[in-house]
């Protein structure tokens, strides 16, 4: 089918480190002999609210999704990321009011804002929609008709409780009572705390009670990572009864944001009309790109819902696909409180940057953040990850093994085989093992959404290198005769053959810092693929182009120690 996608399959065969893409070809044939190029898969991260500046948990979401995108590359896919800005509803009206701003200029300049903390982070998006562009409100118009057409919306009176700061309607099971500052009683979401209020008004509704048993298939294929949102979302589908869903507001209340077709006494809901741009972002409504492909969407836990729900709810309504994966994370917190705008206590990352450079906040992140629980940022477990992993672990092995006073011909020295000591026998099947495994193991890991553990996995080996790179220690082997300078070059080789891989595999998290080892290695940009690379090679009795081949120029230090004053 069209938009069934290139499911391709990464394997690792039994030779070391050999990775070996399998499966598509990026053509297919539609079945009439017509042979069509298939759509990219797209991944996206979700939009941003533009009421209020881009702080830390919203880099993550980023993040996450920029480095499924770039992994893809690296396996010879092609893949597109899109991000944006969610610029309509009752949020941004209240807070353009607040500034006294006209709601468009507060979008352009908030959204120029997330813009550049992209940029900075090295966010590798291929589009970014903002919901205030004309092809969006084309996409929404186009999208709400079609759900006309087939029958799923109606005009009717809605009645029921709404929390204007979520932008989402709430059942009497997700509220709470609670009350003000001043004491009254109030009612306020269970999820989020914000207060609800009564709302009443002739709205247009959507049918969503009519596909429970559609998202329930869905649900079948296992779409939602990690388990734990899984079963999240199949107990709400399972044990609660749907309630039709308004998707309208009466204009006079809500004026920013897309009119309804045809009624403009009316403006789309604000999720309807946000979640309409991923397919945006896919080109829709041209027909030329096909309507919609096979998708990945990144979120936080507190959008599940609207991701996992009502989403899918829509594109089934429309005869679209649902989406093929959500990759769902938890948030952070700082210093163990829940980062929030009012208790000021967001972390700025361009701050981070400036501190931790790109990568080191990059790296920091993604091998902190764990997307099954909530993670938490301090300054003090920053500095002391990336000084313990980035500047010692990695940069002190990169150091040491391309060091001249070790290296004096600055070249990949020879592998030989016959030159292996009995006592190191051992320690060498470990890290032959390491560049085995690895590279199968990141890939399952970033598959499962577990690019923490993935990275978990690559600095494992980092520290099995440098344990053999000390114990046999080539420095003091040097002199020693032909035999034992043999085995020197073998550990250097071993060690550089290593270096590579990490390098190789670092790419999608850290692309400044990878990307500086393979230079300093002196690897070209078209050998750094995972699609049939090599590692280590010369162990197999195979030929390695890396034997003899000169390193790239010294750089310096790789990641420098953060001491209290950068890093505290
Ligand atoms: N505009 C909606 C999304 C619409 S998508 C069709 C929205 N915007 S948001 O700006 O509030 O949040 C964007 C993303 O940032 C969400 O994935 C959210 O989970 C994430 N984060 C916001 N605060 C966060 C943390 N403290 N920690 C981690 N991520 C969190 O929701």
């Amino acid at each position: 089918m069209w938009w069934a996608g290139s499911r391709r399959v990464l394997r690792s065969t039994q030779r070391s480190g050999l990775i070996q893409l399998s499966g598509g070809s990026g053509v297919t044939d539609s079945g009439d002999g017509e042979v069509k190029r298939l759509r990219p898969h797209l991944f996206t991260t979700p939009i941003f609210y533009v009421n209020a500046a881009p702080h830390l948990g919203h880099v993550y979401s980023a993040l996450q999704a920029d480095v499924q995108h770039r992994y893809a590359a690296l396996c010879g896919r092609e893949t597109w990321l899109s991000t944006g800005t969610d610029e309509h509803g009752m949020k941004v009206q209240q807070a353009a009011l607040a500034q006294g701003a006209a709601p468009h200029s507060l979008c352009s300049s908030v959204s120029m804002q997330f813009r550049s903390v992209f940029d900075a982070l090295g966010i590798s998006y291929t589009d970014f929609v903002r919901t205030s562009e004309p092809r969006h409100h084309l996409a929404v118009t186009r999208f709400w008709e079609t759900l006309a057409q087939r029958g799923y919306i109606y005009k009717g009176n809605y009645q029921g409780w709404y929390s204007t700061s979520d932008e989402a309607f709430l059942s009497e099971g997700q509220m709470a009572e609670s009350t003000d500052p001043s004491g009254n009683k109030i009612r306020v979401s269970v999820e989020s705390g914000h207060q609800v209020h009564w709302m009443s008004e002739e709205n247009y509704m959507f049918r969503l009670s009519s596909l429970q048993p559609a998202l329930l298939r869905w649900l079948q294929e296992d779409p939602i990572c990690p388990a734990p949102f899984l079963r999240v979302v199949r107990r709400w589908l399972e044990e609660e009864e749907l309630p039709d869903l308004s998707i309208s507001r009466q204009r006079e209340r809500l004026s920013w944001g897309i009119p309804v077709p045809n009624d403009p006494s009316h403006t789309v809901y604000v999720w309807l009309d946000a979640l309409v741009n991923y397919l945006t972002a896919a080109g829709y409504p041209d027909p030329s790109t096909g309507p919609w492909g096979p998708s990945t969407h990144l979120l936080g836990k507190d959008i599940l819902r609207f991701h996992a729900v009502y989403w899918p709810a829509f594109l089934l309504a429309a005869g679209l696909p649902p989406p093929q994966k959500l990759l769902v994370h938890s948030h952070w917190t700082c210093e163990g409180v829940k980062m929030s705008k009012s208790l000021r206590n967001v972390v700025d990352p361009m701050e981070c940057v400036r501190r931790y450079t790109r990568d080191g906040l990059r790296y920091f992140l993604l091998r902190h953040g764990a997307p099954e629980r909530d993670s938490d940022f301090s300054h003090q477990t920053a500095r002391s990850l990336l000084n313990a992993e980035l500047a010692d672990a990695l940069g002190g092995l990169l150091n040491r093994c391309t060091a001249p006073a070790i290296n004096p011909a600055q070249h990949w020295p020879r592998y030989h085989p016959t030159s292996v000591p009995p006592s190191a026998h051992a320690e060498l099947q470990g890290l032959l093992g390491v560049a085995q495994e690895l590279p199968a193991e990141v890939e399952t890991r970033v598959r499962n959404f577990q690019v923490n553990k993935a990275l978990e996995a690559v600095d494992g080996g980092v520290r099995r290198t440098n344990a053999f790179f000390h114990s046999q220690a080539p420095w003091k082997l040097r002199g020693g005769g032909a035999e034992q300078e043999a085995w020197a070059d073998s550990v250097l080789y071993l060690t550089l053959e290593a270096l590579r891989l990490f390098g190789t595999l670092l790419q999608p998290a850290v692309p400044g810092l990878a990307h500086a080892i393979l230079m300093r290695l002196g690897v070209d940009p078209w050998e750094r693929t995972l699609v049939g690379n090599w590692f280590v090679a010369a162990t197999q009795g195979e030929g390695c182009k890396f034997q003899g081949r000169p390193l790239g120029q010294d750089r310096g230090l790789l990641f420098p120690r953060l001491d209290e004053q950068r890093g505290a």
